[in-house]
């Protein structure tokens, strides 16, 4: 198990942070991407320098070694998010992609005319803007899930807005704005009456809460490799065994076939049914390193070393004149959005990176969170397992430093 609170040497194992490179600015953009492990990385130069092969089809022993590692990512992933089975895994290119099959497949075949798709209204685009396309192309409609100003479920409303025409409701588990989480299991509960399924995006939950899908009762789950420690273009999406079977495919191609005919095919059993075309395999090796690496840490010990840099944030921003930051309660992930009065926050991210701190801005890919809190776009400083109490200061000396320099150019 690693040490948590042992920032040096956690950061050692992450080649990005190593003297020479550019780790020495303070990267507080973990929300966007995070960095890799070496591990991570010399598992896909390995697979190209010495494995290189293409999977499910050579019968050679690189080929079924190929296979056989792409495999037990799965497994891995099974694991590590407590479904019932490796066959409820779908190994995609990420969140977007594993909400986009959703839609299209789920959807398409589920969701009819003058039926309801419930999404929240503070949900990344990734998680709304496939509903919308879907929903429009059945005749379908969005509606809201009721959120509290605390952005939040609104437990108090939401069975005023379940019937049986609500076909699925997406919700994220944790804010890619304020890191907050929403209490999926009570969703769930809420849920049973119309038996409603629960889509869940978990982009920004599990490099810092246990993921347990099990445990949670919902019916889809996704999220990306990269904001884990994994490389881009990788992710994976749980789908409960009882859907897996009724969904058509998504993409079609090789892979996915059972028997191809010239006017007609039939498809493969799931998982695979959802994974035509030969899919980013060194990517999916390393997701399996980074999921390797992950289960290396003490949930527990990440919890709390994330609340003392949230504890620490807090305090910290609350120092800052005229600073708002939003979502403030208990969080399940150390990310932090905020304004500053009168100053824009293109111009605050951008002065911090001359400043050596690279946070995000803007709508954070989340216009309609923008609508509900009634700003046109925010920073985020968002944090992980390898930043350091000495980096929460060294950011607030820069924002103070920045604030104070843009304050008298106003
Ligand atoms: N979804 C990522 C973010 O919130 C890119 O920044």
């Amino acid at each position: 198990m690693m040490d948590l609170f042992d920032t040096a040497q956690t950061r050692k194992l992450f080649p990005y942070f190593c003297s020479g490179n550019r780790g020495a600015n303070v990267y507080f953009d973990n929300a966007a991407t995070t960095h890799k492990p070496s591990s991570v990385i010399s598992r896909i130069s390995d697979f190209y320098t010495q494995e290189n092969s293409n999977i499910h089809r050579g019968v050679y022993e690189l080929g079924m070694s190929a296979t056989d590692q792409y495999e037990s990512t799965r497994k891995l992933i099974h694991e590590f998010i407590g479904s019932n089975s490796a066959k409820e895994i779908v190994l995609t290119s990420g969140a977007t992609e594993s909400v986009n099959l959703v839609a299209q497949t789920y959807g398409k075949k589920f969701v009819k005319k003058g039926d309801i798709i419930l999404v929240s209204p503070i949900e990344h685009h990734a998680n709304l803007i496939p509903w919308q396309v879907i929903a429009k192309e059945n005749g379908a409609k969005i509606k809201e899930i009721p959120i509290s100003k605390d952005l939040t479920i609104n437990f108090d409303e939401l069975d005023s807005v379940l019937s049986e025409k609500v076909k699925l409701i997406a919700i994220n588990h944790v804010s890619n704005v304020t890191g907050m989480s929403q209490d999926i299991g009570l969703l769930v509960k809420s849920c049973k009456k119309f038996k409603i399924p629960v889509f869940v995006d978990g982009a920004q939950a599990g490099s810092h809460i246990k993921i347990n899908v099990s445990e949670l009762g919902c019916d889809f789950y996704c999220f990306s490799g990269h904001k884990l420690f994994g490389p881009t273009g990788t992710g994976a999406l749980f789908i409960k065994e009882e859907f897996m079977r009724e969904m058509p495919p998504y993409k079609t191609g090789g892979q996915m076939v059972s028997k191809v005919g010239f006017q007609d095919s039939t498809w493969t059993d799931y998982p695979l049914k959802f994974e035509a075309g030969t899919p980013n395999i060194a990517g999916i090796i390393g997701l399996g390193e980074a999921i390797k690496f992950i289960q290396n840490i003490d949930f527990q010990q990440l919890a709390s070393y994330e609340n003392y840099l949230s504890v620490l944030m807090t305090e910290k921003l609350a120092e800052v004149p005229f600073l708002e930051l939003y979502g403030n309660s208990k969080k399940a992930a150390p990310i932090f959005a905020f304004n500053i009065k009168n100053i824009h926050h293109y111009d605050l991210a951008a002065l911090l990176s001359e400043n050596g701190v690279l946070v995000r801005s803007g709508h954070l890919c989340n216009q309609s969170l923008m609508d509900f809190l009634n700003i046109d776009g925010c920073v985020r400083a968002s944090l992980s397992i390898y930043n350091s109490e000495e980096e929460v200061y060294n950011f607030i000396q820069a924002l103070k430093k920045v604030v104070k320099f843009l304050s008298k150019s106003v």
